[in-house]
């Protein structure tokens, strides 16, 4: 089987997980320099934006670096040309079916890895035909699906399923947890979290200060109209506290749709703030470059050492 870093062409097997408005230019070239895979998060740019930030990022490293389409935005069909124009080889999909982004971006020669909650979900992307999968457990930030398995149940289980890659997400923010996912039976990890918390990340100063304050039990799932989603406990968490079931699901539904301008906004206690639950465990703010060294080098260390 092909490996990670072969595929994605880059020398360790990390990827940066999609991470809306907070994913800057800055943050994808900061991880694709260091030997990680960037992430360009399409979800709220249009075709001409995704052009643009492909120019900016090549200006700062001539690494590779990805996309991630997401299939519940109606716009993303549109950026496979702009992708395929653009040179970029391997895209991750999410939120949804990969059959139809996946046929697409294919036909363009971009390889597709889909992101799944389960390993029933792998089998139905593998037989559409993806390159490998990112399984994501529940510990993860952002959305995901009801009844979400952890991690550690995950990724062994979707391994067993599908002869395809494997990279496992949701709760990796360090050498433990890369050296862990591999155990497990992955072949690549994808950090979400660990990168919100960098120098490059695009979220405002208080977005990452509350981040760094949260204690180990600080996150929560919320309910949303397009599934669930993990988020940090705050006031704006407290605010929905005695609202009907409808009410809350609308609410953090509106506060979901404004997510990539709110996270840019010194107003992160009032506002929805999607974080993974291993926020708890990170307590500094570091170049994303040095992240992904740190894991990349350590992980693989740990990994020698146990064999
Ligand atoms: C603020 C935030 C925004 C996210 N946006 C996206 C997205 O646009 N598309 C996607 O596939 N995943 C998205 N995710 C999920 C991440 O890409 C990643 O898989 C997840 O954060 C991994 O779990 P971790 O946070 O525990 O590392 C988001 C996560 C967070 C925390």
């Amino acid at each position: 089987m092909e490996k990670v870093s072969e595929l994605l062409g880059t020398r360790y097997p990390i990827i940066m997980g999609a991470l809306g408005a907070l994913a800057s230019p800055e943050l994808v070239a900061a991880v694709s320099e260091a030997g990680g895979f960037g992430l360009i998060a399409t979800i709220s740019l249009d075709a001409e934006g995704l052009r643009e930030t492909i120019h900016m990022i090549r200006d700062m490293t001539d690494k590779p670096f990805g996309a991630n389409l997401m299939a519940l935005n109606p716009n993303s069909p549109q950026m496979v040309e702009v992708l395929a124009k653009e040179g970029i080889e391997v895209v991750t999909t999410s939120a949804g079916s990969p059959k139809i982004l996946s046929s697409l971006l294919q036909q363009m020669g971009i390889k597709v890895l889909h992101v799944v909650p389960s390993p029933s979900l792998a089998m139905k992307a593998k037989d559409a035909g993806v390159n490998g999968v990112v399984a994501e457990g529940g510990e993860s930030g952002g959305m995901q699906s009801a009844n979400a398995l952890s991690t550690f149940c995950l990724i062994p289980q979707v391994v067993d399923k599908v002869a395809i890659l494997v990279v496992a997400a949701g709760g990796i923010f360090d050498a433990r947890g890369y050296a862990a996912a591999f155990m497990l039976g992955a072949k690549g990890v994808q950090l979400g979290t660990r990168l919100i918390l960098t120098e490059e990340a695009a979220a405002s100063r208080e977005y990452k200060l509350a981040l760094l304050e949260a204690g180990p039990e600080d996150t929560c799932v919320l309910p949303m109209q397009v599934g669930p989603l993990r988020a940090l406990s705050n006031a704006f968490v407290q605010g929905l506290e005695g609202l009907g079931e409808d009410e809350k699901r609308q609410t953090v539904t509106e506060a979901w749709a404004r997510f990539n301008q709110t996270v840019l906004q010194d107003n992160a206690m009032n506002s929805l703030v999607m974080t993974g639950s291993c926020a708890g465990a990170i307590n500094e703010i570091l170049p994303a470059g040095e992240v992904i060294r740190m894991i990349g080098e350590e992980g693989e260390n740990l990994l020698k050492s146990n064999s």
